[in-house]
């Protein structure tokens, strides 16, 4: 695990250092994209429309208790703590139940949050809440429900880089094991490894840029993250250092490792 002090602080004191935020906009080369520098609020879409089947039996996944709050909280309370983040609009489980459940959660916490039903997809989800965002949103990240432990300077770092002019943002991490193609149990190829990252959420758009890709997308053909739909528009991407406490809590070994996080950082 990160020993990066910046990490100790957990979600309901934030850990924004205001450095990332300090270092956004106004600096950095022209890239055509300064409209989005000095106006314009940022929005956070939250998928959280899954059902967790991977976790195992049990209530959709952001629903599921860590510490005491639910993963959703987790992750809903680190983006209000955000300097730079104006309005999180979380796509629930598109049941009554679910939207009812993610209305009473958010209702505790502060700042401007709200809730839509998702969709079959992660991309349908994210298509829909994308679809009711206020008009003067020029920013929108898209952060995932299940990377409940995300530290705040992971979101301020990639809205920075958004205002600095990119019009996609991924947080990347080195793959530390060795990664082969396989074909059955049959290896194929070694890949080499120094070209390959991990990717983390939350991703950061130019609104404009996220709609158009959303708008290409195949929903026949959903992607897993939503850079991927943006590469398929043959639209540059850029990188930002992505942070070990960022994973996705996917498998009951995640919840475990989640929970050492959270006791380490109380
Ligand atoms: N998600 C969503 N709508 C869907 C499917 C997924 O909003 N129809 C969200 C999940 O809630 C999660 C994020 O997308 O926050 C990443 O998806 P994943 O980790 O795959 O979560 P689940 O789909 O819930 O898990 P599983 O695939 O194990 O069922
Ligand atoms: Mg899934």
């Amino acid at each position: 695990m990160s020993t990066d002090p910046a990490a100790e602080a957990g979600p309901a004191t934030g850990t924004d250092t205001g450095a990332a935020a300090d270092t956004g906009p106004g600096i950095g080369p022209d890239t055509g994209a300064g409209a989005v520098r000095d106006r314009g609020r940022v929005a956070v879409i939250v998928p959280a429309a899954g059902k967790g089947e991977r976790l195992g039996p049990g209530a959709p996944k952001a629903l599921r208790e860590l510490g005491g709050f639910p993963l959703l909280v987790h992750a809903v309370r680190t983006l209000v703590t955000a300097r730079s983040v104006d309005l999180v609009v979380v796509a629930a489980p598109p049941s009554a139940e679910g939207v009812a459940e993610v209305q009473r959660l958010l209702a505790d916490l502060p700042g401007d949050t709200r809730v839509v039903a998702g969709g079959d997809t992660r991309q349908e989800s994210v298509s829909l809440a994308l679809a009711t965002l206020p008009e003067d949103c020029d920013v929108v990240l898209v952060h995932d429900a299940a990377r409940a432990l995300t530290p705040v300077d992971v979101v301020e770092a990639v809205v920075a880089a958004v205002r600095d002019g990119a019009g996609a943002v991924i947080p990347v991490l080195p793959v530390a094991d060795t990664v082969k193609a396989v074909d059955g149990d049959l290896v194929t190829a070694t890949v080499d490894r120094s070209t390959l990252r991990a990717v983390q959420t939350p991703q950061g758009f130019t609104r404009d840029v996220l709609a158009k890709a959303h708008a290409a997308a195949d929903p026949t053909l959903p992607a897993t993250d939503d850079a991927g739909l943006v590469e398929a528009l043959g639209l540059p991407v850029r990188t930002v250092p992505g942070h070990a406490e960022a994973f996705k809590i996917t498998t009951p070994f995640d919840l475990v490792l989640a929970e050492a996080v959270l006791r380490r950082r109380r």
